[in-house]
Parts: structure tokens; sequence; C-alpha cells
């Protein structure tokens, strides 16, 4: 069996949410939208209460959760979303060099077909949005401000509410992309003030192809347009047959992860110091890319992210998969591209510094023993390309 370390691209699913949506897929196969019948009713209610545990888990309400196939189209939502409400493509949209292509992909439209676009810089090493330099990019025009919760490849925690705060006095909307951040920290839309917030089941040990998109329909309630247009399924703003087992997956997935909140975390963070410290005593000149690992405010507790001088990033990796070892060098969204990490790049590592970082994502499934055997394969195989 492989030693499976990269949950920031897919986490296992939980043999409980497995149970929770299986009969959606054999026997109670009705079509939410048909109501004219039991099988429709049933469906309906299962959506009906998968939506509120949802809504519950990340501090929203059930009518402002939007169902979509996962975080990428909650992103694209959000942002095009906004910008199509708006009726002409004019105006400015801010967003960072470390967010996910999920969102720089669709700002970089909105770029083509005419809106003003600025992407801030991050600090250097830590990843680290300065509140100063937001300040600064705000502009009368600016309708949109898109920065994820927790990053990907290097686990960094903005400060979403202080964001919020400096969005809001200039009366554009915040968008916050946080498919990294369920059962690793406590999630509340509320208390990070977004006003748009995307979320993926997939990445917190439920089904893939679910996620949605939270939209704020309470104070200061926002109003973007729709992407996909049909059935006039979940209020209009995204068509389509609902995905019954998916949600209701996806809510067990959300309920174990607040439920687990408290001792998750603290297991996680063991584990990945753990890894840590055993990659140091091993690697000479190995360093973590990212902010300090102590420091549990900046950093995700199941993020370990490192850069290993000295060695090919490439043979690296083919040498430690033909360990057994599943991990990634990179945003695993984007390892088609050979292209070096732009995450990396953005913290201010160089081309071959990059190529030669790998990113660990623990999960709920990771034990001590993988961590320790894990950390073995990879010191070995480092003294071994290292002596070619
Ligand atoms: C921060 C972030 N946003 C968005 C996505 C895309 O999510 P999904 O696979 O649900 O489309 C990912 C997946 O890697 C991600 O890490």
């Amino acid at each position: 069996m492989a030693i499976y370390l990269d949950n920031h691209s897919t986490t296992r699913l939980d043999p409980r949410v497995l149970e929770s949506l299986l009969p959606w897929l054999t026997d109670h196969y009705g079509n939410a939208g048909s109501v004219t019948h039991d099988m429709g009713r049933e469906a309906r209610a299962a959506v009906d209460v998968a939506r509120e545990t949802v809504a519950a888990a990340i501090g929203g309400a059930a009518r402002e959760i939007v169902f979509t196939s996962g975080a990428t189209e909650a992103n694209n939502l959000a942002i095009l979303g906004a910008a199509a409400r708006r009726g002409v493509a004019r105006g400015h949209v801010i967003t960072v060099a470390t967010e996910h292509h999920a969102v720089l992909d669709p700002v970089e439209h909105l770029e083509r077909i005419g809106f003003a676009v600025t992407r801030l810089p991050v600090a250097p090493q830590t990843g680290i949005l300065s509140l100063d330099a937001l300040e600064a990019a705000l502009r009368p025009e600016t309708f949109l401000v898109s920065v994820m919760l927790a990053n990907n490849e290097i686990g960094v925690v903005q400060d979403i509410s202080a964001i919020a705060e400096r969005v809001h006095s200039r009366g554009a909307l915040l968008h916050v992309d946080c498919a990294q951040a369920v059962g690793r920290l406590p999630v509340n839309v509320d208390a990070l003030g977004a006003d748009l917030a995307s979320f993926s089941a997939h990445k917190f040990h439920g089904p893939k192809g679910t996620g949605c998109l939270y939209v704020r329909r309470r104070e200061r309630a926002v109003r973007i347009d729709p992407l996909v247009y049909g059935g006039g399924q979940e209020r209009g703003m995204r068509s389509g047959t609902l995905d019954v087992p998916g949600i209701v997956g996806m809510a067990e997935a959300a309920r174990l992860a607040v439920e687990n909140l408290p001792e998750e975390p603290v297991r996680l963070r063991g584990l990945r110091d753990r890894l840590w410290r055993l990659l140091q005593a091993g690697i000479p000149g190995i360093a973590i890319n990212g902010p300090p690992l102590h420091d549990l405010a900046l950093r995700i507790v199941n993020n370990l992210n490192v850069r290993i001088p000295g060695v090919d990033g490439q043979s690296l990796l083919s040498t430690l998969g033909g360990a057994g070892l599943a991990l990634s060098s990179g945003s695993a969204c984007s390892s088609e591209s050979p292209r070096p990490s732009h995450v990396l790049q953005a913290i201010g590592l160089d081309e071959d510094q990059a190529r030669a970082s790998l990113r660990f994502g623990l999960s709920r499934f990771t034990t001590a023993d993988e961590i320790d055997r894990a950390a073995q394969i990879i010191a070995a195989g480092v003294a071994s390309l290292r002596s070619l």
C-alpha cells in the first residue's frame, strides 16, 4: 500500500461518509426536483437536511448555500458571477499571487474581457499578505477581492477578518476560497467576514465532485449572476439536477470534520511536526517553505512544504513515487504542467528550488508509522541522489 501524503490534492472518503451516501446511489434515486411523488420528496428532504448541516458547519444559513461540483466551480461562480452582475466589463478586482488557479484563471479571464486586475504579492518565505498593500490597492471602482483562507501548497493562513474590514470599508465584496481549511481550523463565515466562500467536499474526506458556494443573504446580502442556466435549481443560482448522494456525503463529511475539530488538528500537528523533525535529522540542508510550523495562527496543521538543496526535483519525485510514497512537488491540480509552482516562486524561490521542493498533506488516516517510514524513504532517496 502506498503511503498517502497528498491530502491537499484529495482525501480518502471516510467510510462513514460512504455509508451515508450509498442509499442515495442505489434504492433512493429520486430527483430532488421531482416533488410530485414520494421518491422525489424524500430526495428533496435529504438535500434540505444536508444543506442545514453544511450551513451549520461553516456558520451560515441554509439559504446561503449553493451546491456546486466543487471549489473550482464555486470560485468561478463567485468571481464571474459578481462581475456579470455589474452588466458591463468595467471595475477592478484584487486577488493574490498565491491563489489557486481556480481563482487566478477566472480573474485572468475578467482581465481579458476588460476588467482591471491587481494581483498582490506576498511576503517572502511566509506568503503572508500585507494589509497595507491591500489597503493601497483598493480603488473606488474595486468591486471584488478574492483571498484564500489556507494555502494549498505552503499552508499559510491569511488574516481574513482583518482583510474583510479593509475590503468592506471600501464597499467591495470579499470572496474567500476555504477549500483547504475545513477540518483543519474552525471556519465561520461570519467571523471571517466573507461575502462569498468556496468549499470542496473531497478535501475533507467527502466525495469528489461536490462542493458549495456560500453566498451571504443576511445583512449585506450579496447578489451575483448565475453561470449555468436551466431548470432553476439552487434558487436559480446553479441549474442542473442535484447530486443527491454527493450532497448527502458532503454534509456527513462536514459534520465529522466539525465533530473532530478539537482533537484532529492536535493529532495532525503532532504528526506533521514529527515528520519535520525526522526529515531535518536525516537530510542536511533541508529547509521549510512557508510560515514557521510553531505559529498556529499562520499555518494549517496538516501541511509541510520543504526544499531540498542539491537534488533534482523530478528525479526525487520519481524515486519517491517508485518507493510507494504519494506526495506532490506543487499544486496537484496543475501537476500535469511541468512549470515550477507559482506559489513557491511568489515566496521567493527560484525555479530549481521550487522544483526540488516537496509538499506533504496529512489527514485523519495518516499514522505515525507511515510518517516514520516516509521520512526514512525520503532521507534514503535524497542520500542516493546526492551521491550520484
Ligand atoms: C485552495 C483550492 N481551491 C480550489 C481547489 C479546487 O477544488 P475542486 O477540486 O473541488 O474543484 C483546490 C484543489 O486543489 C484548492 O486546493
